[in-house]
């Protein structure tokens, strides 16, 4: 396997990481390494553990066994929440839905992290609202409240508070559902830039395979609780394994 890193240390490593529900075994060892910089898609059949993954990594659920080192820090070792902290402000995780807070405007929404994590000033975390906002393509909308906006308009919202922090990771969990291709284009544009310009490793678990085509540098595939492919961008799209060519052509 060729890797992704170019001889860099892993920012991400995941190490035979298991999980089940009462007999219902989710993952079964599953084994995955992110480089810095790089966005890595992680493809997978409804039902395959993706977003329980994703749950393990940000410490919203526990693994059963095996591994997960952040940079130096392993956090499947972490048992309180004053441990996580340090992680949920460098990590940041875009929920499957935009999940933002319905009764929060925009601004208040987007300023929620800055206002937990930071001691910024009232105007200073004004300032970075709008600097978010500018970034995710959207103007001067900090009163809208999120019933106020389309589906795609909320995404970019909620990315916008996902980045608040300036996270070294993000993690995105379908970032694109419910959207339409033109609006998901702008998610994926949106997810290549935040990785040109401030550098972000990216974790994008995604049905879409046209976004998965836009963005990723790396392809996994998580199949029956297993990582059963890894591979860049170029050899996944030719890969003869017949769980892959259904995965993405049909
Ligand atoms: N909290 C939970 N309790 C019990 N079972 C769960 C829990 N969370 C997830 N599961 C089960 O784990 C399996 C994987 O779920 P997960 O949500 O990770 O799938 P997914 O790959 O994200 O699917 P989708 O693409 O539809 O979002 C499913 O069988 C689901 O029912
Ligand atoms: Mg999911």
């Amino acid at each position: 396997m060729r890797g992704g890193g170019n001889g860099q240390e892993p920012i991400v490593q995941i190490e035979g990481v298991t999980k089940a529900f009462g007999n219902n075994e989710v993952l079964r060892g599953v084994n995955l390494t992110l480089y810095p910089g790089e966005t890595l898609v992680l493809l997978g059949g409804s039902g395959s553990g993706k977003s329980v993954l994703l749950g393990i990594l940000i410490g919203l659920l526990q693994a059963g066994g095996g591994r997960v080192m952040l940079s130096d820090m392993e956090v499947t070792a972490f048992r309180t929440e004053e441990e996580w902290k340090a992680i949920w402000r460098s990590v940041g995780f875009l929920f499957q839905g935009a999940a933002l807070f319905d009764s929060m405007s925009v601004r208040d929404n987007i300023a929620f992290p800055l206002e937990i994590h930071t001691d910024l000033s009232r105007a200073a975390i004004d300032d970075k609202v709008s600097r978010l906002l500018a970034m995710v393509g959207l103007g001067d909308i900090q009163q809208k409240m999120p019933s106020e906006l389309s589906g795609g308009m909320q995404k970019r919202v909620a990315l916008a508070r996902t980045i608040a922090l300036e996270p070294r990771i993000v993690l995105y969990d379908e970032p694109t559902t419910g959207l339409d291709p033109i609006t998901s284009d702008t998610i994926a544009e949106l997810i290549r830039e935040l990785q040109k310009r401030l550098g972000i490793t990216s974790l994008v678990v995604t049905h879409d395979i046209r976004l998965a085509f836009r963005v990723a540098d790396r392809v996994s595939m998580l199949y029956q609780g297993k990582i059963v492919i890894t591979g860049p961008l170029e050899e996944i799209r030719n890969h003869q394994d017949p769980r892959v060519r259904e995965f993405l052509y049909g």
